[in-house]
């Protein structure tokens, strides 16, 4: 704690997201309101920060859409850069600059940045074979082949990874590789490029991380932790790739820098063109990523951690000017209905349709993202959950407090804020208990602890809901008029206050409560006070912060997630339609029998493997399947099974395979194993 002295000023950065499609949900609670909230907060305490986003605008993704859609890599980035771009303004997260990497700016200084450590003999130069599509006259990146995958023997896995089971590839081990471009068969070629020696930095990496910053959150750390374990390897920074900002140097030409090398060094660039915009208020951009007093932080998701912890400041340490992360909090995975967000799928809440369906709404999904911010673990996102925090937190406790308050002003005061007189016992207790959230708030949102920062603003409001029912001023209206103003008055304060504690999580709200309470002046510092609104202050006009959302408005959001899931899975079904007919012959070449389980145990080193102990009525066999994700070995023995009997044994993790267990494929690829209805003898035959 005492170290947060040393800092000035805040860079805070957001993850750039790809600009090769709309944002949703997961992308708002992981990486763009936590961190609106963190800059909001900043500023409101008058604090000297910066707030930086931008897209990310190469990459191999990028240029596969283009070519399936028919046009160039620049037309879909245009197209989903100003599509982002205006969801993040109308979600109100309020960067100081959201800039681009096809900037020229971005390509002069991510130059200069692969330049300065080229002459510094930082990087290593090396050969190495890769595939080449000879038709198209091109080196592969690893998502542009396909083939069938070692693993599960899907078709259509990628270079890099099999979609199907999940496992990483690389492109070497697929079976019948094709370039996706032209569908040939590559050929290996040998190829140059640029690598950065990771495993010349990791004793330096072990102690600034593991030594230094064991305040990063428990996942952060670990994931550090888990890949400096592992050993780090050099990492290729370059690619033959025609998208993307050329490799600055000799010989190196139809090569571009790798995406991940440049996407980081967009939050330098895209801080030069705020500075070059708006030099009087932000000063020189060096200010912001070389001055020791300057205090980093980086925004983004879990899958982002090692760019961030590892290479992007190895990166920042071999250029040996800029200053390194204070800290990175990155936030686990926000799923959707108890599934997976996914793009591809269509499986998401996107910002833009939202925005249509529930205009002027921002801040009930802000709060909503928040109250579920997936900060330690993945978290779920459900329509009722939605529907239930803004019917009872948002419109019951703090829309409920304030219209109250307000209304009751209007009433006996005609608008105006009354005076208190004399203070009871429990009117003290009341502010005293609100005095102290300023603190904690503070607490909490300087250890980026959102959820729960936003839970004790919101607990702000449930004692001013608590006081107004206890007090009951419209029953003393008749008799004690003087008490009325001294109830109100202090309810006025508790209003004020909200506005002011609620800023950094729901600012459209803030804002118009302020209008309500006609308050200008309002900062961080003020926050616990109880004068202010002075008596005689007159009050803008009351309206409701909040309303109810109604089932039906529910429903519709649920049903449209269902339409969702019954549209993939007809593609599913689409996409594997039935074989071509075969004759009776062909199908008694299979010898599929039942067995019993005997033991089943997993398969060291070998994630999805379970190896089986079958009785099959003769002698027993080993079979060895691919559904270690779907069972416990245990919940296995004793069940019986149908296997194919004749199959050609197979070595798998060096265990003999004999025989297939046959299991049904669900359209999400989970695996459910086949029985029969009632028990057979061990070796019966399926026909
Ligand atoms: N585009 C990347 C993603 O969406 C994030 C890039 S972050 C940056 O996963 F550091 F590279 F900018
Ligand atoms: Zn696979």
């Amino acid at each position: 704690m005492e170290e947060k002295q040393r800092f000035k000023r805040t860079t805070v950065t957001s993850a750039l997201p790809y600009a090769n499609g709309p944002v949703h949900i997961g992308h708002l609670a992981g990486v763009y309101v936590p961190a609106d909230i963190y800059v909001r907060y900043l500023r409101l305490k008058q604090e000297e920060v910066v707030f930086i986003g931008g897209s990310d605008e190469h990459g191999v993704p990028i240029t596969i859409r283009a070519k399936k859609e028919g046009v160039t890599p620049q037309d879909i980035v245009d197209r989903y850069h100003e599509l982002i771009k205006k969801s993040f303004e109308e979600f109100g997260i309020s960067f100081d600059i959201y800039s681009r990497t096809t900037s020229k700016t971005h390509h002069d200084t991510a130059s200069d940045f692969f330049r300065k450590l080229y002459d510094k003999g930082e990087f290593i130069e090396k050969s190495s074979m890769q595939y080449y599509d000879e038709e198209a006259k091109t080196f592969l990146a690893d998502r542009y082949i396909t083939g069938e995958c070692p693993h599960c023997h899907a078709e259509g896995a990628y270079g890099d990874q099999c979609e199907k089971c999940g496992t990483s590839l690389s492109p070497t081990e697929l079976i019948n590789p094709k370039s996706a471009i032209s569908g040939s068969q590559p050929v290996m070629r040998e190829t140059k490029h640029w690598y950065l020696p990771l495993d010349k930095y990791e004793p330096w990496l072990r102690q600034w991380i593991l030594d230094e910053h064991k305040e990063w959150r428990p996942n952060v750390y670990g994931q550090c932790k888990s890949w400096l374990d592992m050993g780090l390897q050099p990492r290729a920074v370059s690619r033959d790739l025609d998208w993307g900002i050329p490799v600055p140097v000799a010989g190196a030409d139809g090569k571009v820098l790798y995406v991940w090398f440049d996407a980081p060094i967009g939050y330098i660039s895209n801080t030069k063109e705020l500075c070059a915009r708006e030099p009087e208020r932000f000063g020189a951009w060096e200010t912001w990523w070389k001055d020791p007093e300057t205090r980093l932080v980086h925004f983004i998701g879990k899958d982002n951690i090692v760019f961030h912890c590892i290479v992007f400041p190895t990166m920042l340490k071999a250029d040996g000017s800029y200053i390194l992360p204070d800290n990175v909090p990155a936030n686990e995975f926000l799923n959707l209905e108890g599934d997976k967000i996914s793009t591809s799928r269509n499986w998401a809440v996107w910002l833009h349709e939202y925005l249509q369906e529930f205009p002027g709404k921002q801040d009930v999904l802000r709060y909503v993202l928040t109250a579920n911010a997936p900060e330690t673990k993945d978290n779920d996102f459900t329509w009722k959950d939605f529907q239930a925090r803004n019917n009872n937190e948002l419109v019951a406790v703090y829309g409920n407090f304030v219209n109250r308050a307000l209304q009751l002003t209007q009433k006996y005061f005609a608008g105006t804020v009354p005076a208190a007189a004399e203070l009871t016992d429990y009117d003290r207790e009341t502010l005293h208990e609100f005095a102290d959230v300023k603190g904690e708030v503070e607490k909490l949102l300087d250890n980026f602890k959102f959820r729960d920062a936003q839970k004790e603003a919101m607990n702000l409001a449930r004692i001013g809901n608590k006081y107004l029912a206890d007090t009951e001023p419209w029953k003393l209206a008749k008799s004690d008029m003087t008490r009325v103003a001294t109830i109100l008055n202090i309810a006025l304060q508790l209003a004020a206050n909200l506005s002011i504690a609620f800023e950094p999580f729901l600012p459209f709200s803030s804002r118009r409560l302020r209008t309500m309470l006609n308050m200008s002046s309002f900062d961080w510092e003020q926050l616990g006070s109880t004068d202010l609104l002075p008596a005689g202050h007159r009050l803008g006009t009351p309206e409701l912060l909040f309303e109810k959302i109604d089932d039906v408005v529910i429903e519709a959001q649920v049903q449209k997630l269902l339409d969702t899931k019954r549209t993939n899975e007809a593609a599913a079904y689409r996409a594997n339609p039935i074989r071509p007919t075969i004759e009776f012959d062909d199908f008694t070449k299979l010898d599929i029998r039942v067995g019993t389980v005997l033991a089943c145990s997993k398969v060291p080193k070998a994630d999805k493997l379970l190896q089986f102990e079958i009785a099959d009525g003769l002698e027993n066999r080993t079979i060895v399947s691919g559904i270690a994700h779907y069972y416990q070995p245990e919940e296995l023995v004793g069940k019986q099974v149908c296997f194919i009997a004749n199959l050609a044994p197979r070595k798998l993790k060096g265990i003999v395979s004999e025989g297939m267990i046959l299991s049904a494929e669900n359209a999400d690829g989970s695996l459910s194993v086949v029985t029969t209805l009632s028990e057979v003898k061990p070796g019966s035959e399926v026909k």
